[in-house]
Order: structure tokens, then C-alpha cells, then sequence
């Protein structure tokens, strides 16, 4: 079985993605952190995120595990790997990589902006995860005081909004919803709850009902 998730940054879809591998014995792939592996190469090469050839090149010579994710959850990878991923051939680059952990045995959950869209559109459940984003600010501030890492709620959604911008207003592969993608909103869902809709919604794909 193959789950795509997708949604904007900080809209519970890790969690949900990494709880649903768990509960079906499947595979996960967190694909934002390709792109902040790229980024993060790029960076260290002393290069501008923005400096396509720099881009491409990290993408095409990137190797999964390079880097732990503990080293790409700062703010600064995640804007660079939101203005890496805007590169065509940077998003071509990770293609086959994510294709073939979809199709490896017992199969996988993916989370994303184009795993349903681009990356696994014959995915045998699609979700699409959502939340408003002045409550993806509120979650983003709570995780980064627990990082010990100071930051106010005005920066935090202005960063927001400007990466939901830079996701959804890319030419290739943007964020949105596949038109049969079921949509969790997950605005007023703690995150137990939200994993329970989840696997609400793949056990009525499973069954062959429409999902509540
Ligand atoms: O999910 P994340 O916050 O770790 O993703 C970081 C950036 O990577 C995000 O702003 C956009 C990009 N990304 C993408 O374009 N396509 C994906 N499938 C995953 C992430």
C-alpha cells in the first residue's frame, strides 16, 4: 500500500505520516527533508540557495542520509529548501529516488506538497492535510521555544506565509490538494485525534466507502 500525504509546512502531516507507517507496518519517507538536504549542501558549499547551477548540482550529487535530520529542522534550511525546491530540475533530480521507495516492499507513506500530484499519483490513499495558518504559527512557536530557540508569533506567520506562498505559486509541482485527495483539517484536532481521522480516512478507502 502506498499513502501520500500532503500539506503545508506545519500542518500535523510528519506526525500523521510517521504514525500511519507505524500502525500499517509501512515504510516512511519524510521528502521535505530531500530538499532540506540539498539546501543544506548547498549552504555548506558557501552558495546561495537561489544559485540555480549550485542547486541542481547538490541535487544530482545528493545521497540520502547525508546529513541527520536533527541537522535540517532550522529555519534557515527550511526557507532554503523551500526556494531549492521551486527549481525544476532540482524536483527532477529526487524523482526516482522517492518513486522507488514508494514501490519497495511493504510499501510506503510519503509525505510532501506533490506526492499525491506528482511523485505517487496512482497512490492507494491520498490526504491531504491542512490547518489554518495562524494555528500552524501557534505550533511552529511551541516547537521552537521547546528547542530553546526565541522567536514571536508575527515572524513565525510571516515565515509561514511566505514559504504557503513560495509552495503553492511555484510553476512546477506546486502545493495542492489532488483532486482525489481526501482533506483532513486538522485546525481544531489535537494530534491523537488527527491520527485517528487519518486512519478513519484509509480504512474507508480500504473498505471502498466515501470517508466521513
Ligand atoms: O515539509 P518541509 O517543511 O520539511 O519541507 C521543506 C520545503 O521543501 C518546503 O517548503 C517545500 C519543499 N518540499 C517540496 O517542494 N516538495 C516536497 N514533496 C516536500 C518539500
Amino acid at each position: 500500500m502506498i499513502i501520500a500525504i500532503d500539506g503545508p509546512a506545519a500542518s500535523g502531516k510528519g506526525t500523521i505520516a510517521k504514525r500511519l507507517a507505524a500502525h500499517y507496518g509501512l515504510r516512511h519517507l519524510d521528502s521535505g527533508l530531500l530538499y532540506r538536504g540539498v539546501a543544506k549542501a548547498v549552504i555548506e558549499g558557501g552558495r546561495d540557495p537561489a544559485d540555480r547551477d549550485a542547486a541542481v548540482a547538490a541535487a544530482r550529487a545528493f545521497e540520502p542520509g547525508r546529513y541527520p535530520a536533527s541537522a535540517l529542522k532550522g529555519d534557515d534550511v527550511a526557507k532554503a529548501a523551500s526556494q531549492v525546491a521551486a527549481i525544476p530540475q532540482v524536483r527532477e533530480a529526487l524523482i526516482a529516488f522517492q518513486r522507488s521507495f514508494a514501490r519497495t516492499r511493504p510499501g510506503a507513506v510519503i509525505d510532501g506538497r506533490d506526492i499525491g500530484t506528482v511523485i505517487a499519483p496512482d497512490a492507494d490513499v491520498k490526504i491531504f492535510v491542512t490547518a489554518t495558518p495562524e494555528e500552524r504559527a501557534r505550533r511552529r512557536l511551541l516547537e521552537l521555544q521547546g528547542r530553546g530557540e526565541a522567536s514571536d508569533e508575527a515572524a513565525v506567520l510571516a515565515d509561514i506565509l511566505a514559504r504557503d506562498a513560495r509552495d503553492t505559486g511555484r510553476a512546477v509541482a506546486p502545493l495542492r490538494q489532488a483532486p482525489d485527495a481526501h482533506l483532513l483539517d486538522t485546525t481544531h484536532l489535537a494530534i491523537d485525534p488527527a491520527v485517528r481521522a487519518a486512519i478513519d480516512i484509509v480504512e474507508a478507502v480500504r473498505a471502498g466507502r466515501k470517508p466521513a
